[in-house]
């Protein structure tokens, strides 16, 4: 059986903080290697990407492997052939899935029949990789996770829900202030909590942001939901990170965004280009994380 990485709860704690040890690790060397060496990864990208996508290839080159890229538009998935089908075939050429899709099922689909590795790129539910680095980047900056605060505000959406599972894996508090309506999903937040995270889901974004080490935020209309972008603007406007929430932070708290940023909306320009902002080293561990990951599937007896 392949392992996959659908979600943060597919690594033991141990798995995961080896794999920020690897990161960290690879990226004080600029990390090359021959591991995947005459091997394939098969990106299937269903949403637009500019980190994920770009940190991705170059992981695979990296580790000496060769990425393809295929979208929707330029294969069959556009006229409906059967992701299962998709599945069974690419699993005969490639040797590793890395899939941003809408619903979550279609990995699961892909990583039930295929006989290859899937790795989430992204689904409507989840990020697991996108946390990886943000965990890492945490980890940078603090020097350790044990016993730190995060707070995410905005949108219950996959990169919160990443979040909370990360506080199953990582030693971290996760306090996330959403609007009524618009809270991460309760199945997500029980299953969580029963493996052990320490999670709170609030409305003020005041008392999420209360002493915590890290601000986190993220779009309020993630992809797909551009047609409601209008409403969640008025929704969501009181859950912005801007220099008033960061005040209520504990003292030289930093802020996180997955990016991409709309400044203006969840984030002010002034706290982005601003001294808490620690959004390109994020961005940059992406690359590393991402190598960590690919050596992980590669070195399960996949
Ligand atoms: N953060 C993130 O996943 O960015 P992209 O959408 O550019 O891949
Ligand atoms: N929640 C956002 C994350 C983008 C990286 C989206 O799904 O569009």
């Amino acid at each position: 059986m392949p392992h996959h990485l659908l979600t943060l709860l597919d690594f033991t704690p141990e798995e995961a903080g080896r794999i920020l040890d690897r990161a960290a690790a690879m990226k004080a060397v600029n990390y090359r290697s021959k591991l995947l060496d005459g091997k394939t990864c098969i990106l299937i990208f269903e949403k637009a990407s500019t980190r994920t996508r770009v940190s991705f290839e170059v992981a695979v080159r990296h580790l000496g492997g060769w990425p393809i890229f295929m979208t929707q538009n330029d294969s069959q998935l556009g006229r409906d052939e059967p992701i299962r089908d998709t599945a069974r075939v690419l699993s005969r050429y490639g040797d590793c899935l890395i899939v941003r899709t809408f619903g979550h099922d279609k990995l699961e689909d892909l990583a039930s029949f295929g006989s290859i590795p899937v790795v989430n790129a992204l689904s409507d539910a989840y990020h697991p990789c996108q946390i990886m680095a943000d965990l890492l980047t945490i980890r940078e900056h603090s020097g350790r996770l044990d016993g730190l605060k995060l707070a995410y505000v905005g949108d219950g959406n996959n990169i919160v829900h990443s979040l909370i599972n990360a506080a199953a894996r990582f030693p971290i508090k996760v306090a996330v202030a959403s609007p009524a309506g618009y809270e991460p999903s309760a199945a997500v937040v029980a299953k969580a909590r029963e493996q052990g995270a320490d999670v709170t889901v609030v409305a003020d974004p005041a008392e999420a942001a209360a002493g915590a080490n890290y601000l986190y935020t993220d779009v309020w209309a993630s992809m797909g939901q551009e047609a409601e972008h209008a409403a969640r603007v008025k929704i969501f406007a009181g859950y912005q990170i801007n220099d008033a929430l960061l005040a209520k932070a504990a003292p030289g708290a930093k802020v996180l965004h997955c990016l991409p940023a709309h400044r203006g909306e969840e984030i002010t320009d002034a706290v982005i280009e601003g001294p808490a902002s620690i959004v390109w080293d994020e961005a940059e561990n992406r690359l590393h994380v991402q190598k960590a990951i690919l050596e992980w599937i590669f070195t399960q007896g996949n």
